[in-house]
């Protein structure tokens, strides 16, 4: 089979942000509950001439002059978001709109492509999507770009405003990638109705039952992580040997990070699923001191596991003290401590937050010297409402060639430290789309919504 997956990746983080000490001295918040209890230390802010569609556009207009590509060279552009602008009309419509007033009228007119939903899950759908478009030669030797974008923004006041960010993702998809080919036939996905997080239409902001969300999370990534070895060992590209779980298997971690701390939650509740029945649970159980906690809820549901107060008190002990064994520590420093750094300085951006801690991954763990040619990333992707993906990939030989020039920092750029006034202000719309507080230079902005024409947004490219 032909080998596809993600030759490179570039980036857009808008230049304003919030920085956590600040926010959490307005909302009367310890900021080590920010800081180290969810590992938000900057959000990055959408100014008043920016949205998902023009942060898109300028990532995807990096990927091409970035690559030397041409329109001609791209068969496919899809965008995933949960931040949609329209009920109808698709982003990626908004994108070719804007890339054609570099590339010229209709010069993208030979393409494909839709806007994805499915909460922060719909990036790896797409990529799953455009992955198999190239298996199976549909693509006429055309490449494919995957962008994910998206404004995380929550009710002023609420738990869910100190994990907000913006930012979007270009991901240049092709054969004989030079980051990473994607393991053919073990991609795993589970679904449920769930209302642990949705946007009823008109909504700025989702309605969110924090907790519930949580849990919902870690339970559907799980059960994805159990459809993804039972195909893995099935198809045998993962041959366990004693005593060894399919995570013995994998070398690097990406997950969907709401915020960075989730991740750390999320190794540890998948570990604790794969190793309560192996030889090495014994000596771990003995350095926690106190057993597993077992639920007495007979129901099994969300809300009745939360409600069985006393098991989630004993649990989250158990968790902490799960999360300080040398065990659970090498784990997560081989496999998932550079994927939360970016995270941490930006924040949430839905579909964008699994492949930016990919990315995170790549750049941090290369700067450590690490060689990561031939290893295989796992990557567990959750969408609200509810759907899981679980799949993996193994990076490629050339991978040096496109980490090496990584750097986060020169690609987010140089950013403004917002007052928590100015914030409140972007937040509640108040500030107009020509009076932006930061004026842009070599990208996209929005400049017009409505006037003549209701709903019309324009854009253009501000040199
Ligand atoms: N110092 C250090 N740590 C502290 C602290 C302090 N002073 N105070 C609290 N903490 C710790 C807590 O112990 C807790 O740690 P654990 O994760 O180890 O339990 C952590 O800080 C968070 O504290 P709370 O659970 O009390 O936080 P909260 O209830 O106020 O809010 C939240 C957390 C529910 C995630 C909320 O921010 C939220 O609703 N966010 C939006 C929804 C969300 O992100 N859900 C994630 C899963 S759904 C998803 O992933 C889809 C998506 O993108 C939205």
């Amino acid at each position: 089979m032909k080998k596809v997956g993600i030759d490179d990746i570039s980036i857009y983080v808008p230049p304003l942000y919030l920085d956590y000490k600040d926010f959490a001295e307005a909302r009367h918040l310890d900021p080590a509950k920010l800081e180290h209890g969810l590992g938000v230390k900057q959000m990055a802010i959408t100014d008043s001439d920016q949205d998902p569609a023009c942060m898109a556009a300028n990532a995807c207009l990096r990927l091409l002059e970035k690559n030397d590509l041409k329109p001609s060279d791209i068969g496919r552009i899809y965008l995933a978001t949960e931040s949609s602008i329209d009920e109808s009309k698709a982003m990626n419509s908004y994108v070719i709109g804007m890339l054609e007033q570099i590339y010229g009228d209709g010069s993208f007119s030979h393409c494909g492509g839709i806007e994805c939903k499915f909460a922060c899950v719909s990036g790896s759908y797409a990529i799953y999507d455009n992955t198999n478009w190239i298996r199976a030669m549909e693509n006429d030797n055309k490449a494919a770009i995957v962008i994910v974008s998206d404004v995380a923004k929550y009710e002023m006041g609420s738990s869910g405003e100190y994990t907000q960010g913006a930012g979007a993702l270009a991901m240049l998809i092709k054969e004989d990638p030079r980051i990473i080919s994607f393991d053919p036939k073990v991609t795993s996905t589970v679904i449920r109705n769930e209302y642990d997080f949705y946007r009823p239409f008109a909504r700025k902001t989702p309605i969110v039952n924090g907790q519930y969300s949580n849990l919902a999370y870690l339970i559907q990534v799980k059960k994805a992580m159990m459809e993804y070895e039972r195909k893995s060992l099935e198809s045998g590209l993962i041959k366990l040997g004693k005593d060894e779980c399919v995570l013995d298997h994998i070398d690097l971690i990406a997950v969907h990070l709401p915020y960075a701390k989730m991740g750390k939650n999320a190794l540890a509740y998948l570990l604790r699923h794969e190793w309560r029945n192996l030889s090495r649970w014994k000596e771990i159980i003995s350095l926690i001191g106190m057993d597993e906690p077992k639920t007495t809820d007979n129901l099994g549901t969300i809300e009745s596991i939360l409600e069985d107060t006393e098991f989630m008190n004993k649990d989250k002990e158990f968790n902490k003290r799960f999360m300080e064994t040398p065990h659970y520590k090498r784990e997560f420093v081989n496999k998932l401590e550079s994927s939360l750094i970016a995270s941490s300085i930006i924040g949430n951006l839905y579909t964008g937050s699994l492949y930016m801690g990919f990315r995170s991954e790549l750049e941090y763990e290369y700067k450590k010297g690490r060689d990561l040619a031939g290893l295989r990333v796992g990557f567990a992707s959750y969408g609200s409402g509810a759907s899981a993906m679980v799949f993996s990939g193994v990076i490629s030989d050339e991978y040096k060639e496109v980490v090496k020039i990584m750097n986060l920092e020169n690609e987010i750029g140089k950013r403004r430290r917002l007052s928590v006034e100015e914030y409140v202000h972007l937040h509640k719309d108040w500030r107009s789309i020509d009076e932006p507080i930061i004026s842009k230079h070599n990208e996209f902005v929005l400049i017009k919504v409505g006037g003549s024409r209701e709903g019309f947004r324009e854009y253009i490219y501000s040199n």
